[in-house]
């Protein structure tokens, strides 16, 4: 049987600008959960470990990936975190029980380590306050520690701990999906949004300039989703930078629904901004809340809950083996997509973080004493880092739809454009959802005058015959983005998409 054979149209409009992007849209998470720190980035027996027991091959995998900040140290551990256990001489570190994880955490690695191998990866810390279990108090102490220069009890123990130069950290999350049962300490919007700014409030008389992230809601399926956002801004809208949003994605079995997660994103991220702009208004104010979506990705959160969730009041292992998914094409072509919808809203979002960075959900995989490998998720992350720079513009894309049982008619083919005008570069970022067959996509780029006849053009894709192939320590690179085909009439590049695939497109000017 013939392959069905869809059509797709972009004309390239340099004036439709979406907004700047901020490179902190290409930040991750790394929290102490399962083996993302310890047996993660930190393996001291590891033949490639540095002087401070990180594995160098993992610090060069980062640094491939392009991850611009990194949020530390949770997540829902962050909620029961005292940070006092991990500073100071390592030896005197207490043992503490992990409740959100079920494991025990041995605090050989705390902010100082973890910022010695951010200095090494080159990426910004983004630090997270626990608001479960503690408060304004703790927030302030930790506050002070990090980034008062000298001269006070807490400046001076930093100072003894062997950190003279404060760490100078920026932006600071206030708590962890503080709406979400399963947090410790979790509470209702109310309590959360007062805490929240006392705690705001206290931090900014400390130094006005920080960069403070609310906590949203932990997904928009959460039952107080919307009217969380209202009240926990209604109390922090003054005082705060950042609304947070976390989502994941599985695929349930419904590819073309799976397939459709972007469709998801953009609506999840368009009612939170509608929300924060509401309060605006009714505040009168004249600041503008952005979106911190600080968790993203493709997790199969029921298989942790069904399978690998830890239990046993006696059992609290030392960095399991948790979230270890193997990622899929069929997973990465989604995880592009949900990138393509954070770019589309570049004038809002203004940063992210992919959850997670190692091991945990991640992009990056080791084993103990052996190889570090890329996950499929790892290609579209670091060609969309690399070239999705400057402005975000919109894409207009001319195609069919397809129905969704979840999210009704979804277009065939999703897209957003990046322009980089110090790099000379146009970069098109397109995800093809049919299943059925390829998508001729064609690139009009008329628009661009004269200069579009010289201009050089580079097609990459992912894609395979097989959606589950993956890259696993045995098969470590069995999925790779390769180079598409591509043809040139006049001012058109025709591209054959396909089926199920993510596409990065090069526009690069001439001189
Ligand atoms: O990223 C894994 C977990 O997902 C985080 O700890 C939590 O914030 C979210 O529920």
């Amino acid at each position: 049987m013939k392959e069905a054979m869809h059509t797709a149209h972009l004309a390239l409009t340099p004036s439709a600008v979406i907004g700047p992007i901020n490179p902190r849209l290409y930040g991750s998470f790394l929290e102490h959960l399962g083996r993302a720190v310890y047996d993660g980035i930190h393996e001291p027996q590891h033949p490639t470990a540095d002087a401070d027991g990180f594995r160098t091959d993992v610090i060069e995998l980062v640094k491939e990936l392009g991850v611009t900040g990194v949020r530390y140290p949770g997540g829902n551990f962050v909620s029961g975190f005292q940070w006092e256990d991990s500073v100071g001489p390592r030896e005197d570190r207490p043992r503490r029980l992990d409740l959100a994880w079920h494991s025990t955490e041995t605090n050989q690695v705390g902010l100082h380590e973890f910022q010695a191998w951010l200095d090494a990866v080159g990426s910004e810390l983004v630090l997270a306050v626990n608001l479960g279990t503690r408060g304004v108090a703790e927030a302030l102490a930790l506050l002070e520690y990090a980034n008062h220069r000298a001269g006070t009890a807490r400046a001076e123990q930093r100072i003894a701990n062997g950190r003279t130069e404060p760490f100078g950290i920026r932006m600071w999350c206030l708590g962890n999906e503080m709406d979400g049962p399963w947090q410790v300490g979790h509470r209702t919007a109310e309590d959360y949004g007062t805490l929240a700014a006392r705690t705001a409030q206290a931090m900014k008389m400390v130094d006005p300039d920080l960069e403070l992230v609310v906590c949203g809601s932990s997904s928009s399926s959460m039952p107080t989703f919307g009217e969380w956002e209202r009240v926990v801004l209604s109390h922090t809208y003054e005082d705060v930078e950042f609304i947070s949003c976390h989502a994941y994605y599985e695929n349930t079995g419904d590819l073309g629904a799976f397939l459709a997660s972007g469709v998801d994103m953009d609506r999840f991220i368009e009612s939170v901004v509608s929300t924060a702009d509401h309060v605006k208004a009714v505040r009168s104010s004249d600041r503008t809340i952005n979106i911190s979506f600080d968790e993203w990705n493709v997790w199969y959160a029921t298989r942790f809950e069904n399978v690998d969730k830890i239990t046993g009041v006696d059992n609290w292992p030392v960095a399991p083996r948790l979230l270890e998914d193997t990622y899929t094409v069929a997973d990465a072509v989604v995880f592009g997509s949900l990138l393509i919808s954070l770019l589309k809203h570049a004038d809002r979002v203004t940063s992210a973080s992919l959850a997670q960075l190692v091991n945990v959900i991640a992009p990056i995989m080791t084993e103990p004493g052996g190889p570090a490998w890329k996950q499929a998720t790892f290609f579209p992350f670091a060609a969309t880092s690399a070239h999705g720079r400057g402005v975000a513009l919109a894409a207009d894309v001319a195609c069919e739809t397809y129905r969704t049982e979840r999210f009704g008619e979804v277009p065939l083919v999703d897209a957003v454009v990046t322009h980089d005008e110090a790099a000379g570069r146009y970069a098109v970022f397109a995800v093809n959802r049919a299943t059925d067959g390829p998508t001729e996509f064609v690139l009009d780029l008329a628009a661009l005058g004269t200069v579009a006849a010289g201009a050089r053009l580079g097609v990459r894709v992912l894609a395979d015959d097989d959606l589950d192939a993956a890259n696993t320590l045995d098969h470590p690179d069995r999925v790779v983005l390769a180079d598409l085909p591509y043809r040139r009439e006049g001012d058109a590049v025709r591209v054959e998409l396909p089926p199920v695939s993510w596409v990065e497109i090069l526009v690069e000017l001439p001189d």
